[in-house]
Parts: C-alpha cells; structure tokens; sequence
C-alpha cells in the first residue's frame, strides 16, 4: 500500500513535470520518433543536425569509456582494413580507441549528418590520416565491419534499411549503446541544452529481429548497466537497459 502511493506520487510528480516542459534531461514518451519532434519546446533546435549540437559530449565521448572495450576487443580480433563508422560524429571513437588499436591499417570512414561531418573535417589533424568522411551512405566503399556506437537511439529509419544502404553487407556488424526495454518503443526527448533530440528506448527483440533479417547471427552481446536511468517525467516506465552486439553475417 505504501510503496503504491510511492509509485503514483512520482508518477505524478513526473506528470507535472512534462506538464511544466521542465528542462529534465529525458521528456516525455512518445509512440514515434515524429511525435517527439512535434513536441520540442520551441525555439529550441530539434534534433542532431545542428552546428551547436557538435560541441555536446565530445570531450567525454573521444574518451574511452569502461563500455567501449567490448568493441575495442572485438576490433582488435577482427582487424579491418576497412571500417564504417555510422554515427561516427567527428570521429570520436577513432580518437578514443587510437592508442589501443593499430589503426594504420584501417580505413576508418565516418558517416554522420551534415553538422558533424562538417566539424568533423574541419578538425581533423594531419595525424587522423586513415581517418575520412562521407556524406551519403552510399558513397562509402564496401567495408568488413559496420560500427554504430550510440546511433540507435537517434537513428529515426529503420536499422535494417541503413544496412541495405551500403554498397555491400559488412562481414561484421558492432552496435554499442542500444537502448531498450522490455515494453513497446518509446520516444523521449533529450535535452542536450542546446537541443532538444528525439531518443528511442527500443523493444529488446527490435535488433535481434532486424540483423537477423539481415542474415546475421548474434555472436556476442554485453549489457552496460552504468548507464541505465528512467525517463524523468514518466518514471513508471522503469529503466532502460543498454546493450551492445556483435553480430556475423551468415552466408
Ligand atoms: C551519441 S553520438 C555517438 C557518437 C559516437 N559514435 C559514440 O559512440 O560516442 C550519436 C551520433 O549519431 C548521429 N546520428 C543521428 N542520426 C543519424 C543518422 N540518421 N545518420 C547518421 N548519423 C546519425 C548523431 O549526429 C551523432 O553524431
């Protein structure tokens, strides 16, 4: 009885919170990533694809984080000579894994929205040399392994349908930060400060389905429970789970 009155006292409380449109760091829960975007507050900027987006977190994400040896493991056991790194913003996580991997020997091309590889090219360093940018999909060679580290919850099409986009199916493909949970889809609305992003909590079958009907296995999976954390205004939610794969195409 007690902890019932708890649960329906922060419900509300979060209500009141998305009623207010406070400045939490994730509002609201939304059935689509269009909904999301009709509610940013206005004028503020909606979404990734802006110049004052660039500067958010990069310090922080061009640092190796305690999730990120997965992938480091992974890519020192795979060795590609040619990576594509799908949001990839300025190449950060080129930057963050440099001193662990020999990365001479890896094309590493980023591909991001326009804002970050504009910024993206400006900043990169005569030493970045195997590091490169594309601003279509499309136009990036055939790679043997598809990195997307903490796309998935901004990416609004569909995974499988960026997939399909490359010029052939990666051998590998390595998602970090895959945020889920065990109910529906949610979208929520991060607040970057300078920007308001829609942010999808995804299904926990969502990937496993899309890169198996792709033609991939799952050949190793990870949860980081560090980063778990509720939607402030809608905490009966519960928390997400962030996760990472690896996934082998089949043929
Ligand atoms: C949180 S950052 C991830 C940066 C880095 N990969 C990491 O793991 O730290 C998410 C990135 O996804 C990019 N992004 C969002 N939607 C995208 C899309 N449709 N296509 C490509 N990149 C996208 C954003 O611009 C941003 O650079």
């Amino acid at each position: 009885m007690k902890s019932n009155l708890k649960f329906l006292a922060l419900m509300a409380y979060g209500r009141f919170r998305a009623w207010r449109r406070e400045p939490v760091r994730f509002r609201g829960a939304f059935a689509s990533y269009e909904a999301a975007l009709r509610d940013v507050r206005s004028g503020m900027p909606a979404g990734y694809d802006h110049d004052a987006v660039t500067d958010v977190s990069r310090e922080f994400m061009q640092q190796i984080a305690l999730w990120d040896y997965p992938m480091v493991y992974w890519l020192q056991h795979l060795q590609p000579t040619v990576l594509i790194d799908a949001g990839g913003h300025v190449g950060v996580k080129y930057r963050a894994f440099r001193p662990y991997l020999d990365l001479q020997r890896t094309d590493w091309i980023v591909y991001d929205l326009p804002a970050q590889i504009r910024a993206g090219r400006a900043q990169k360093e005569p030493h970045d040399h195997t590091l490169s940018f594309v601003d279509r999909l499309e136009d990036a060679p055939a790679a043997e392994v598809l990195l997307a580290s903490g796309l998935l919850p901004y990416l609004q099409e569909p995974f499988a349908d960026l997939v399909r986009r490359l010029q052939a199916p990666p051998r590998h493909i390595l998602l970090n930060k895959v945020v889920t949970r065990d109910g529906p889809t949610v979208v929520t609305l991060e607040n970057f400060g300078v920007a308001e992003v829609p942010y999808q909590i995804r299904n926990v079958k969502e990937v496993p389905d899309a890169l198996a009907t792709l033609g991939y296995e799952i050949v190793d999976s990870w949860v980081i429970d560090q980063l778990a954390h509720r939607i402030q205004t809608h905490p009966e939610l519960g928390r997400c789970t962030y996760r990472g794969y690896v996934a082998r195409r089949l043929d």
